[in-house]
């Protein structure tokens, strides 16, 4: 980050226990990631990861969207709750909602996600069981950039994890989710820093 620069706000969108935003918030407060956590918003009132953030001081918001519809007027309700804490970046972490183009081009190229398996490979739902499944020997996780198709945009960076004999889905899975943690804030570190430069699909640092 350029001397005497902001540190970059960034607001967490979950659904769940919220391990990825825990990994993610300890980054922010160790100094491993140069930024600092704006508000981390669920759409499932009670999801385990609101208690965690809370108590690491970190505002939480619940926009729920069974209560907030339609699907445009839930996004609008998050927008205005991202930008009331003044937020800059947007990680998706376990966030079990298909995003529209209205928060995507609200923060165009700073929306990350985490996907647990190589993009292209076995994008949607239960990818590492899709990945067992197929019998592939080398699965792992991602993080993008979030655009406008699931787990499709482009690559930030990725981390192999080898299928091994005996694996089940839970014990896969279980292996992805501790690369994930370590990956998910050495991504977000590059993204904060501004460093990142889009060519065409390809991330690179200037
Ligand atoms: C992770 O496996 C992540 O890759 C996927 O959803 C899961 C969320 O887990 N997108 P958690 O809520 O971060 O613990």
């Amino acid at each position: 980050m350029p001397e005497g620069a902001r540190r970059p706000r960034v607001g967490i969108l979950i659904s769940g226990r919220g391990s990825n935003m825990a990994a993610l918030l300890d980054a922010m407060r160790d100094g491993r990631v140069e930024a600092d956590p704006s508000v981390v918003i669920a759409n499932v009132p009670g999801a385990a990861g609101l208690a965690r953030a809370a108590a690491a001081g970190v505002p939480t918001a619940v926009v729920d969207h069974r209560a907030v519809t339609p699907r445009e007027a839930h996004e609008r309700a998050m927008i205005e709750v991202l930008e009331r804490h003044g937020t800059d970046i947007v990680c998706l972490a376990g966030f079990m909602r298909r995003l529209t183009p209205l928060l995507i081009g609200r923060y165009r190229g700073r929306v990350l996600n985490i996907h647990p398996a190589l993009l292209p490979a076995f994008p949607g739902l239960d990818a590492q069981r899709a990945a067992l499944d197929h019998g592939v020997k080398i699965t792992g996780c991602t993080v993008h950039i979030v655009d406008e198709l699931v787990d499709h945009g482009p690559i930030v960076l990725q981390a192999a994890v080898p299928v091994l004999e005996g694996d089940t889905a839970e014990s896969l899975s279980g292996r992805i989710l501790e690369q994930e943690h370590l990956l998910y804030p050495r991504a977000l570190a590059l993204v904060a820093s501004g460093r990142i430069v889009l060519d065409g699909r390809r991330v690179r640092l200037a």
